[in-house]
C-alpha cells in the first residue's frame, strides 16, 4: 500500500521518532489494568499529553519548532496505520507511540480511529479502504487489533483518548433521504446501519479497557447547530451507544471540530443579538442563517448539557474541540464588533473571527490559524481544548492526482463554487494541497503566521 515518508533536509521523520522510541526498553513494567473510566472522568485533568515524534519533526522540519512540541493526535486511518503509521506524514505504528508515550512520561495519548466501511460519505477527499458492507473487517481487521495492543498490561496506566470517527454519525442525519445535500454514498451507510454498527463495535470494544476514554464525534456548530440536525444527530449517537456491545457507560465524551475550522468563541457578536433590520438568528444574516449557535463553544457545551441528556446520555459527560486550526488570527481578524444598528448581514461579516467564505466550507481553509493551545478544562462541560488534526496535514488535494487511493473533492479546489452543503460558494480552499495526511507545506506557514494566540 501507499506511504509516502516525508523526508526533510536528508532527515526522516522515522529516524527522528526512533530516538525516543529507544527509551521505552529501560521502564519497568506499570501494575496491571485500572478500574473501567467512569462517566464524568475527564482524562485530561491534570494529565501530561503524548507528543507525536513524527508530527513533531515535520512541524520543526517546517519551521515550527515554536510550536512543535504541542500535543497532537495519532491518527489511525487504514489497517496499516495500526502497525506502520497513518497515511502521508507518519512512519510509527500504535505499539510504537504506546511505547513511546510511556518513555516521555506521558499520561495520556490522544488517538482517532478512522476507517470504518464506507467512510467519508459525504465527501471524496477521505475515502477509506473498506467497501460499505465490510463491517466484519472492520470489526476484525481494524478494531480488534487495536484492542489487543490497548489491553497490553504494559499500558494500563496511560490513558488512551479515543476520537470515535469523525464524520460519520452526522452524516446519516444530514446527508440522507429528502435533503438536497443526500448522497447516495450516505443513503446506503444509513440502510445498511454499518456506521451505528461500527461505532457501536468501536465503543464498546475499546472502552472495555480501564484505560479508554471515547469521545464520539458530533461534527461541528456550522453542521449540527441547526434545529433540524442537532437532536437527531444525538439521538443517532445514543443508538450507537448501544450498538454491538457498546453502552452510554464507554462514553466519556463527545469531540467537536474535529479537523474543522470553526471558531471557538467568537468575541465579538452573539446569537442573541438584534441588529438594525433585527436579530441576526431570524434570516438576516446569511453567516447565521437560522443556526441556534455561533461558535463551538456555545455549541458543545449546549450539545453536552442539552441534546445528549435529552437522548438518554448520562448526564456529567464532557466534550472536547479541536483547536489546532480555529484560531482565525493575522491581519484579517477584526478588533471589535461592527455596527450593531445597521444591517444584520454587515454586521455579522464584520464582526465574526472565523472569515472562512461560508461555515460550510472545510478544506484547506485560506486564512486560517493555529488555534488555542491544548488547555485541560478551559470551560464548564468542555474536557479540553486539544489538537486533533495535526497542523500541516493536509484536508484534501486542490487538484486531481493520479492513482491517489483517496478521491479527488472539488471542496479542496479553490476554483470550485461549491454545492448544496455549501450553498454553492466558493471552496475558499488552498491551492497547492497534497492529499489528505500528506504535508502541506504552504497550509502551515499561513496557520502559524495567523495563530491566535500568536506564535511567540
Ligand atoms: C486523512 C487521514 C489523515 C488525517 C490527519 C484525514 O483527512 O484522511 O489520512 O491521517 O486527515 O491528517
Amino acid at each position: 500500500m501507499r506511504k509516502s515518508r516525508k523526508r526533510v533536509a536528508g532527515v526522516s521523520a522515522a529516524a527522528l521518532a526512533g530516538a525516543g522510541a529507544l527509551l521505552a526498553t529501560s521502564l519497568s513494567a506499570p501494575p496491571a489494568a485500572a478500574d473501567v473510566a467512569a462517566p464524568g472522568d475527564n482524562p485530561y485533568e491534570g494529565s501530561q499529553l503524548y507528543v507525536n515524534p513524527d508530527w513533531q519533526a515535520s512541524a520543526t522540519e517546517a519551521g515550527g519548532a515554536a510550536i512543535a512540541d504541542t500535543p497532537t493526535a495519532v491518527w489511525l486511518d487504514s489497517i496499516d496505520a495500526i502497525t506502520s503509521g497513518s497515511d502521508g506524514n507518519n512512519n510509527m505504528g500504535l505499539r510504537e507511540h504506546m511505547d513511546e508515550a510511556l518513555a516521555q512520561g506521558a499520561d495520556a495519548i490522544q488517538i482517532v480511529t478512522y476507517n470504518l466501511p464506507g467512510r467519508d460519505c459525504a465527501a471524496l477527499a477521505s475515502r477509506g479502504e473498506l467497501e460499505p458492507d465490510q463491517i466484519d473487517e472492520y470489526k476484525t481487521d481494524f478494531i480488534d487489533p487495536i484492542d489487543a495492543i490497548l489491553e497490553d498490561p504494559a499500558y494500563a496506566d496511560l490513558k488512551v483518548i479515543n476520537i470515535v470517527e469523525i464524520d460519520s454519525l452526522p452524516n446519516l442525519i444530514t446527508n440522507v433521504g429528502d435533503r438536497e445535500t443526500a448522497t447516495p454514498e450516505c443513503d446506503e451507510m444509513k440502510a445498511n446501519g454499518n456506521y451505528v454498527k461500527g461505532v457501536g463495535y468501536n465503543l464498546g470494544a475499546l472502552g472495555d479497557n480501564g484505560n479508554v476514554y471515547n469521545y464520539i464525534d458530533i461534527g461541528h456548530h456550522g453542521w449540527i447547530g441547526w434545529d433540524n440536525n442537532f437532536q437527531a444527530t444525538a439521538d443517532v449517537l445514543y443508538e450507537a451507544a448501544n450498538a454491538e456491545g457498546a453502552s452510554p457507560e464507554d462514553v466519556t465524551g463527545f469531540a467537536a471540530n474535529t479537523a474543522n475550522y470553526g471558531a471557538t468563541e467568537e468575541p465579538y457578536f452573539s446569537i442573541d443579538d438584534v441588529a438594525g433590520d433585527g436579530p441576526i438568528r431570524e434570516g438576516n444574516s446569511s453567516w447565521v442563517d437560522w443556526n441556534r449557535y455561533v461558535d463551538e463553544l456555545s455549541f458543545a457545551q449546549a450539545f453536552v448539557t442539552e441534546a445528549a441528556t435529552a437522548a438518554g446520555f448520562p448526564s456529567g459527560l464532557g466534550a472536547i474541540i479541536d483547536t489546532s486550526r480555529n484560531g482565525w488570527g493575522g491581519p484579517e481578524r477584526p478588533t471589535g464588533p461592527g455596527d450593531i444598528s445597521g444591517p444584520g448581514e454587515d454586521y455579522v461579516n464584520d464582526s465574526r473571527t472565523d472569515r472562512r467564505i461560508h461555515l460550510g466550507n472545510w478544506c484547506n481553509q485560506a486564512g486560517a490559524g493555529l488555534g488555542e493551545r491544548p488547555t485541560a478544562s478551559p470551560e464548564p462541560n468542555i474536557h479540553a481544548y486539544a489538537w486533533i488534526k495535526p497542523p500541516g496535514e493536509s484536508d484534501g488535494a486542490s487538484e486531481e492526482i493520479p492513482d491517489d487511493d483517496k478521491g479527488f473533492d472539488r471542496m479542496c479546489d479553490p476554483t470550485y463554487e461549491g454545492n448544496a452543503r455549501n450553498q454553492y460558494n466558493m471552496s475558499g480552499a488552498l491551492d497547492g494541497a497534497p492529499t489528505s495526511g500528506h504535508w502541506f507545506q504552504a497550509q502551515f506557514e499561513e496557520l502559524m503566521a495567523n495563530a491566535n494566540p500568536p506564535v511567540n
